[in-house]
């Protein structure tokens, strides 16, 4: 075939593929190591050097147009092809698993407690992380050099402005919920029924059931005629919603100064009895930090130590697990 013939026929042959094994016998046929259009292009260098001069630039330039026109449809058919691969959707697949993020297990019990009290016709409050000196311990009955005080290992904070240094009235990162049963009872008054779910700090060595961080549920229950018999119902049914209907728990007399008696929940854990809660009937003297009058309201107040019901919950052995931020932890709830 002359040049000429080839390149008269050769856009339409193109034209007329459309798959890939066409074209590629075509790109052989006329560019391969035998192809025709490749020996005319030897051939010239047996013309004189006039034709040469004439024929070489336009037999280039004519190659080069060939290879763009090849490479052009052979984006076209792959285009084409894959459109049609993608158009058949295999729909007995199954899907692609979405990743999604995990709650920590701490978030997850918090929410179910919130709901088991929410049911029980409690309201949910939250405090503030800094308190002061006064709503932390003065006002629940443990004065300054109370030796009470060293149930709560503290950290201080620096006083921000004179009045705080002056009144004697420090700022510290709470050390329970308890502060906010004054708050609330300065503000509201009887008949209520409230739970205060927070995180507290304690500055103290860490180890496999203690953190300088970590979580309460604080209770408060407050009206005519409340009883200890009431706080053994709420206990109770809480922690057989929480739990199951078969738990072992029990009440133990304690001594905390906001409550008169105190009692500590202990639960069977592992063979061994675990504390998992403070309470008591609240003080005369709490009420009257409030100017409640102590003769016509009762009430009762509870402290749970949220990290301690989760590792009783989910079998967690050790309670620094909580706060590491390993992901091979939380990815199991
Ligand atoms: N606040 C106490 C603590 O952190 C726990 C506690 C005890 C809370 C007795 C209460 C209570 O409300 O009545 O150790």
């Amino acid at each position: 075939m002359s040049f000429e013939q080839i390149k008269k026929t050769v856009f339409f042959q193109i034209k007329e593929i459309n798959n890939p094994n066409e074209l590629e016998n075509l790109r052989i046929k006329y560019l391969g190591r035998k192809g025709e259009l490749t020996l005319i292009l030897r051939g010239l260098k047996d013309l004189s050097i006039e034709k040469r001069r004439q024929e070489g630039p336009l037999a280039q330039r004519f190659k080069k147009e060939l290879e763009e026109a090849i490479n052009k449809k052979q984006k076209e058919i792959s285009g084409f092809n894959s459109q049609k691969k993608n158009q058949l959707i295999d729909i007995s697949r199954p899907g692609k698993r979405v990743l999604s993020g995990h709650l920590n297990p701490l978030t997850k019990i918090e929410k179910e407690i919130r709901q088991i009290f929410l049911a029980m016709n409690f309201s949910v409050v939250e405090g503030q992380e800094i308190e002061d000196d006064y709503h932390n311990f003065d006002a629940l009955h443990i004065p300054k050099d109370h030796p009470a005080r060293d149930a709560w290992d503290t950290f201080w904070l620096k006083p921000i402005n004179d009045k705080q240094l002056k009144a004697g009235n420090k700022p510290l990162l709470r050390t329970h919920t308890s502060p906010m049963q004054i708050r609330y009872m300065e503000k509201y008054q009887p008949p209520f029924q409230i739970i205060v779910p927070g995180r507290v700090f304690r500055y103290e060595a860490t180890d496999a059931s203690h953190e300088t961080t970590f979580k309460q549920v604080e209770g408060l229950m407050v009206g005519e005629d409340i009883s200890l018999v009431n706080f053994k119902f709420i206990i109770e049914e809480f922690l057989k919603k929480l739990f199951g209907e078969k738990i072992d728990f029990e009440f133990r007399p304690s001594y905390y100064p906001f409550v008169e008696p105190g009692v500590d929940v202990y639960m069977k854990w592992k063979n061994k009895w675990l504390e998992v809660a403070g309470a008591g009937m609240v003080h005369p003297e709490v009420f009257r930090a409030v100017n409640y009058n102590p003769y016509k309201w009762q009430g009762f107040a509870f402290g749970f130590g949220l990290d301690r019901l989760a590792m009783i919950k989910y079998k967690i052995p050790d309670i620094r697990m909580f706060y590491g931020g390993d992901l091979r932890f939380v990815k199991q709830f």
